[in-house]
């Protein structure tokens, strides 16, 4: 019984795993080739994150602001996401700018003077 199941992985599975290998038949198909699948899945969606720290333990930020409570002339609400104020803008978009090239900055409200 034992060995027919090593015998059947022997003859059967393995062959078909092999055969769905992709190995490259030339050596620019081996240049052709990227580690890209063997990264671990968490490290390629962490690259992607633009929310690095706030409200984490939430499914989705929403901020929502009602237009009667804005009792300045102007706000100026994030866009960078790494405001300590968040949804407020406390320029942290500067230092992020400086350090990354970015150019992200507010978002700003103003009421007309009438
Ligand atoms: Fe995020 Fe200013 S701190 S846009």
């Amino acid at each position: 019984m034992v060995l027919e199941s090593v015998a059947r992985i022997v003859k059967v599975q393995l062959p078909a795993y092999l055969k769905r290998l992709p190995v490259p038949e030339s050596i620019t198909g081996f240049a052709r080739l990227t580690v890209r699948p063997f990264l671990p899945k968490k490290k390629q969606q962490k690259d992607s994150l633009i929310n690095l720290k706030i409200q984490k333990e939430n499914p989705k930020v929403v901020n929502e602001i009602n237009i009667e409570d804005l009792c300045l002339t102007k706000a100026a609400y994030c866009r960078c996401w790494r405001s300590k104020t968040f949804p407020a803008c406390d320029g942290s978009h500067n230092k992020h700018n400086e350090l990354t090239g970015d150019n992200v900055g507010p978002l700003i409200l103003k009421k007309k003077e009438v």
